[in-house]
Formats: C-alpha cells, structure tokens, sequence
C-alpha cells in the first residue's frame, strides 16, 4: 500500500522468499522472475533470499522456524514473498503453523488485507456483474479475536464436556485495523485500474464499512462500536458506515459495487474475504497481504500447497503475481505494481491460463507470457 513507507526509506529492498511445500516451490518462483522482468529495465536495486523453511526441511532436521528467523527477518528485510504450506507427510501440519502463524504473530503483522478484483468479467459467478461493480478491499485484524488459542476444555471426552474459546478484542488491537482501513481510504481512491493512490479530484473517493455482530456479541463487539464512533469521526471526508457481518454477507453478493473497503474482526474477515474471493474467480485469483505498516510484512496467493496438483507443472501462479504486486505497492514502487496486475489481466484476456481457470497451458508457458508482458511494458 502506497501510505506505508519503505521499511528502510530507500530505493533498495531486500525480499525474503519462502516458497514452501507443494505448489508454493512452483509458483513462487514464477513470481519472483515476474518481479524481476517488472524492475529490471527502471534499474530499481532488488535483493532476494531464499529460504527452504517447509516439511521437507522439518522432516530431516525437526526445524521448522530457525531460531533467530524473525529477528533476522524483521531486521535485515523489508518484505517476505510466501508461497504455501502443508505436506501430507506432516499430518499435524505443525510446521506450517509454526512458521506462517508464528511469523504473523511475532512480526505482529495485524493487517491481514485481501483484494477482491474482478480482472476479467467471465471469473464471475453473478449475472451481469462488470469489473467496474466488483473491485474491494477486506481488512481483517489479522492478531486477535477468536485466533488467540485461548480456552480450553472442561470433562473432555465426557458426555458432559464443555470447550470453551475466547474470543480476544484489545482496544489497541480494534483501534488500530480500523484506523488502517481509514487511512487507506483517505489515501486512495477508485479509478480506471482499481484502486489507486489518491490525487486528482476526479477520482471517486473510497467508503468504508466496518462489520461486526454487536447485536449479538454485545461485549467484544460493543468494543468495535465505539471504537469506530471514535475513529469515523475523525476522517468526516470519508463516507462509513456499519452493517452486521450477516446483513453484509447477503449484500456482497446482492449488490458488490456498494463496497470499497470492509474492516472487520479475524474470524468474520476470514470468512468474507473468502466469499468476496469467489465473486472475482476465487482461489485461483486471490492474493494476500499480512502487514504491519512500515515493517516487515508478509504477501502470499490465498491458496495452500495443492498437494493433488503438486509437481504436475499446471500451478497456477496468478494468486502469486498479484500477492507480489502487493508487495511492490507496499514497497512504495506503484506503477511496477500496475504492470504486474496489467499483466495478469491480459494473459486472462487472451485465455493464457492454467487448467484449472480454464485454460490448456502449463505454468511455465504462463510464466513466460507474463514474464514478457512485464519486460514489455515496464
Ligand atoms: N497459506 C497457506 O500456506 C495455506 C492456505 C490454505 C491451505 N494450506 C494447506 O495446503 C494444503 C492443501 O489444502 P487444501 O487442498 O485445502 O487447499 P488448496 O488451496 O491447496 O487446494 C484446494 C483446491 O484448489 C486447487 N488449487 C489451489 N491452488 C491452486 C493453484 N494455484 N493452481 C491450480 N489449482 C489450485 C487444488 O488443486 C485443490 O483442488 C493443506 O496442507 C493446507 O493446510 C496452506
């Protein structure tokens, strides 16, 4: 996101790169050739490092997240390009939680956004829906709420157990997501390409919508109310309102050109972004960002590791490419981000796609159409 600053304050960046299990080995790399056709011809310094952190490395060496991993990445990188998790070896998938959870957590990455786009109108499963109704943004607090692992389990295995889990709302922690999903209206607004950094008042600015079940969780959720009375008030050139996540959920599909950015908790983020997703072609198309602005954040495709596809050369690397157009927004290099999207859009306009978006071609015949498209117009 443009408003976020470059870690270091520099033209340099330095990427972390953890391609994963499964698919994540193939499309990553995809990405990480996109980026490099993107920013090789403006000269822009890039750095990458790979790391081999993912089952087959926990599986020999019982290590998952090495230790001094996040110091390192929070000190010496500016972002991390992610690709998936998950092993069939590992059944307990507990590499996978201990590395992508436990980077969430401990870099503190509490903004968890997720584009929806519609990048071609045939991705779309509503009647007479155009990419000019279906464009969005979901912030989701990405630290909290009913993820925290608090809770527990009273005469287990009983006919008479009770589990419990918590449900977490700090008044920090609620502050600070909705503040972002503001500040990032303020900051941008809706042109022709999606969303865009804010400038000519020609643009249409963008609303937000913060979502929540106050009506029912009436402590957590009063939380959110008043905090986001407090904060709404603050930014009055911004048109917001409130919609309970139900009512929400049946008006994403009645009518999306209603939304720009929705904010809301972890659990209702999760599962909105994800019916948002399928407005605009689903897991195929979705990427990712995990963000604390101005420090090390995270940008991974929203799928996993596909291990029913893995090694058979058709991944399709679309939710990668655009995850790492994030990345370079975030980097502050914009229009390098529009090429990557630009790229995407055209290959699914001359149907240069994977199997599973419709098309014949394998991931490398799509890597090099993107590849190309991004050297070309960079
Ligand atoms: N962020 C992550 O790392 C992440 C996210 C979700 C699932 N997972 C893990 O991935 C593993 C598989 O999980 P799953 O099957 O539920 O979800 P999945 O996203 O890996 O796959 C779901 C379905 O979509 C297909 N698919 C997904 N991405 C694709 C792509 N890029 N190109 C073509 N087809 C694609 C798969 O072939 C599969 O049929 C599990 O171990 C799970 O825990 C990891």
């Amino acid at each position: 996101m443009p408003n976020i600053p470059l870690r270091n304050g520099g033209p340099k960046a330095r990427i972390a790169v953890i391609p994963g299990d499964g698919i994540g080995r193939e499309v990553t790399p995809v990405a990480v050739q996109v980026i490099k056709a993107t920013t090789a011809r403006r000269g822009r310094p890039l750095e990458f490092v790979e790391f081999d952190w993912g089952a087959d490395k926990y599986l020999r060496e019982n290590v998952s997240l090495p230790e001094g991993a996040v110091e390192m990445l929070r000190d010496d990188f500016d972002a991390i390009l992610f690709g998936a998790l998950g092993d069939p070896r590992v059944p307990s998938n507990q590499h996978a939680a201990d590395i992508l959870l436990g980077l969430r957590m401990k870099l503190d990455l509490y903004v968890n956004a997720r584009p929806t786009e519609l990048l071609h109108p045939r991705f779309t499963p509503l009647r007479d829906r155009t990419p000019a109704d279906i464009n969005l943004m979901v912030f989701r607090e990405n630290t909290e709420g009913l993820y925290v692992g608090v809770g527990g389990f009273f005469k287990k295995g009983t006919p008479d157990e009770i589990a419990v889990q918590e449900d977490v709302n700090s008044r920090k922690g609620v502050d600070r997501i909705i503040r972002h999903a503001f500040d990032y209206a303020r900051s941008h607004s809706r042109g022709s390409a999606g969303f865009q950094p804010a400038s000519g008042s020609s643009q249409k600015p963008l609303r937000v919508c913060m979502s929540d079940k106050s009506n029912a969780l009436t402590f957590a959720h009063d939380l959110w109310q008043r905090v986001f009375k407090s904060v709404r008030a603050e930014y009055p050139e911004i048109d917001s309102r409130h919609l309970y996540i139900d009512t929400l959920a049946m008006e994403l599909v009645r009518d999306p050109s209603q939304f720009d950015v929705i904010v809301t908790c972890n659990l209702f983020g999760d599962i909105i972004s994800d019916l948002a997703a399928q407005l605009a072609g689903g897991l195929g198309l979705a990427p990712s960002a995990n963000i604390h602005p101005g420090r090390t954040s995270l940008f991974e495709p929203v799928h996993g590791s596909a291990p029913n596809i893995a090694g058979k050369g058709i991944a399709n690397p679309f939710g990668a490419v655009l995850a790492s157009g994030m990345l370079l927004e975030f980097l502050g290099w914009n229009e390098e981000s529009a090429v990557l999207k630009q790229s995407v859009k055209s290959a699914l306009a001359e149907n240069v796609t994977t199997p599973d978006l419709g098309g014949s071609k394998p991931t490398l015949e799509v890597a090099d159409y993107l590849t190309n498209y991004a050297a070309k117009h960079s």
